[in-house]
């Protein structure tokens, strides 16, 4: 009973201290994904929270995870922008994993745009490419609502139908042809990690209906959406998934695909926000 009131609590407080340091109210929220901080630059006006400073907030220690909040404007419109997330794999809980999505979500963001860098399943598309997420598959075995729920997060059973807003995904897909940008669309499936798939574990996601997969998102989603918050999701094909090249898959692999689609990247988010915001 005690531990839902105090996620609001703890809540709360961060929100308070974060408003605190800004005179605006946000109304987009982005999480930028492994190797995909590049954006937090574009922030104009910016106030830069590390998240070591922040109450309540978890600490990432993931290499290429920057970690910090970056509050300002894009295009004219109010931001709080998560530089670098944490993960499941490292250890935490999902409540842990979830709380900064839970404090943009306090702040009052309308509308969460949420990146990731995935390994694509899908034998068509391929390493570069950007894919806006239809729908996901939650396989990390844990969900971040299991436990007793507070009514003044959502309700119990929140529905999961239209998780990423047919909204948002039209607004992904706007923004992308004013700049001449192809997009993918697909199923993002989420796994705990942090090792990478098996080429058969691959096989069996693409039987199970799975376009991309990773390691973050799912857990982020559950709470937004939870919460009633409109959720864009955008996965940046990084690699190809365990067993479809005869090669093995690195780290490396994943944060230098990262940083060439970055210029597409920035670009498409900044015109997606100016679009929603
Ligand atoms: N699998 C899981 N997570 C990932 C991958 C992958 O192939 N690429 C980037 N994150």
């Amino acid at each position: 009973m005690e531990y839902r009131v105090s996620i609001v609590e703890k809540v709360q407080e961060t929100t308070r201290f974060i408003r605190e340091q800004i005179s605006f109210q946000p109304k987009v929220g982005v999480v930028l994904g492994s190797g995909l901080g590049a954006f937090a630059d574009k922030v104009e006006d910016p106030i830069v929270i590390p998240y070591a400073e922040i109450p309540h907030f978890p600490e990432g220690n993931v290499v290429g995870h920057a970690g910090q909040l970056v509050l300002g404007s894009v295009k004219g419109v109010p931001v709080a922008v998560m530089s670098g997330r944490v993960h499941y794999y490292e250890g935490h809980s999902m409540e842990a994993v979830t709380f900064p999505t839970r404090v943009l979500t306090g702040l009052g963001v309308e509308t969460l745009l949420i990146t990731n860098a995935a390994g694509t399943i899908n034998k068509d598309y391929k390493p570069g490419d950007l894919m806006v997420i239809t729908d996901h598959i939650n396989l990390t075995g844990d969900n971040p609502l299991r436990g007793t729920n507070d009514e003044r997060l959502g309700p119990r059973f929140p529905d999961m139908s239209n998780a990423y807003t047919t909204e948002i995904q039209g607004a992904w897909q706007r923004s992308a042809e004013s700049l001449g940008v192809e997009l993918r669309q697909g199923v993002y499936v989420g796994l705990a990690g942090p090792s990478y798939e098996t080429p058969a574990e691959i096989r069996m996601l693409r039987v199970v209906g799975a376009d991309a997969v990773g390691m973050s998102t799912v857990a982020e989603v559950i709470v937004a959406s939870h919460a009633g918050v409109r959720v864009g999701g955008l996965s940046v094909v990084t690699n190809y998934a365990a067993g479809i090249m005869d090669e093995p898959l690195s780290h490396e692999e994943v944060t230098e695909t990262g940083k060439q689609v970055r210029p597409t990247l920035c670009a498409l988010l900044e015109k997606t926000i100016g679009e929603i915001g």
